[in-house]
């Protein structure tokens, strides 16, 4: 099969595209042939090398950990999902190849009504904004600020907050004001403005917060809003200040809560955004692109194209 090898870690260019051998799927285990991969930003801090001592990665490896495609073959003990499902989830032998295996808790089943594509801009965005949500137990009715709305767990967690009748205000740049907007929440700066403008729109206040971006949000948003109402999903000193850590493990990751989420995007009230959709061969610059840090919504690399799986 083909995939995109790191043999060392370094700049976007460290990829081959190779032939490699297949995987198969082991008892217990899933083959899957891959449409879709998503890029996430964990996946070029791999590459770069910055992330060895938290993910240890031995080389020649394959990246990424979400996928969405196919069962190609089931391993003994495996009834569920069936070959010839499509399906979507968390691949830990790297989602940047034709076949991937995983375990049948890593993937759901993708509702029919839906592409692989759409599919694709779900579970790590989805799996982390519910994770992250469910330390700060927000009510309907409350006011909670999302920083980074427009990335892809931005995206998410304003949908998911939307949906559970909170008031969503959401932080990006200019460019990105009308989507965050678009997706039910409040759009406002983040950086020196961020407290003025919350004052703007919100001069009663704000209850809890979720970090998506990082940068100082955390000191800023403390001034308003208590520490066990707020979670971060990238500041993880914050801890120490009595601030909620949702640190997670994309290669151990269970797809049990994001058949809901599937579900409303099938039905039209789930949509975030593809921010670009990259050939497999172009990986380079889809991690380029994820590096600059201002993507809209979730950047897709197409693997390849699978007769009648509605892509
Ligand atoms: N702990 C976990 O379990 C977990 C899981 C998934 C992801 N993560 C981490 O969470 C972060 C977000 O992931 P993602 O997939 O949503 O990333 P993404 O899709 O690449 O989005 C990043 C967003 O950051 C925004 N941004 C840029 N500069 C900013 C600033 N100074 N302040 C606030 N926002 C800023 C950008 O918005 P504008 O374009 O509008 O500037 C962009 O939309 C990454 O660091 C990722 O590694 C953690």
């Amino acid at each position: 099969m083909k995939a995109q090898v790191l043999n060392r870690f370094g700049d976007p260019d460290v990829f081959e595209l190779t032939d490699v051998d297949s995987p198969a799927a082991g008892p217990g285990e899933v083959l899957v042939r891959v449409a879709v991969a998503a890029v996430n930003p964990l996946d070029a801090k791999i590459r770069s090398g910055a992330m060895s001592s938290v993910f240890p990665t031995p080389t020649p490896a394959i990246l990424g950990s979400e996928i969405a495609g196919v069962v190609e073959a089931t391993g003994a003990d495996v009834t569920e999902p069936a070959v010839g499902e499509r399906v979507v989830g968390f691949a830990a032998s790297g989602g940047y190849a034709e076949l991937v295996v995983t375990t049948p808790d890593r993937l759901a089943v993708v509702p029919s009504d839906l592409s692989l594509t759409r599919a694709a801009t779900i579970p790590t965005a989805a799996e982390t904004a519910q994770r992250a949500l469910a330390l700060i137990g927000v009510q309907p009715g409350e006011t909670v600020v999302v920083n980074a709305a427009a990335g892809s767990v931005g995206s998410a967690a304003v949908q998911l907050l939307v949906s559970a009748g909170a008031r969503v205000i959401g932080t990006a740049s200019a460019d990105n004001h009308d989507y965050v907007r678009a997706l039910g929440a409040t759009p406002v700066r983040y950086g020196d403005h961020l407290l003025d403008d919350l004052a703007s729109v919100a001069p009663h206040g704000v209850h809890a917060a979720l970090d998506a971006g990082g940068r100082g949000f955390v000191d800023q948003i403390l001034g308003l809003v208590e520490p066990g109402r707020i979670v971060t999903i990238v500041d993880f000193a914050a801890g120490a200040k009595g601030v909620n850590v949702a640190a997670g493990n994309p290669f151990a990751i269970d797809a049990h809560t994001i058949a809901p989420v599937l579900d409303l995007a099938a039905a039209g009230d789930f949509a975030t955004e593809i921010a670009g959709v990259v050939p497999l061969a172009d990986i380079a610059e889809a991690h380029r692109l994820s590096e600059r840090g201002h993507l809209r919504g979730k950047l897709l690399v197409r693997v390849a194209d699978i007769p009648g799986a509605n892509a």
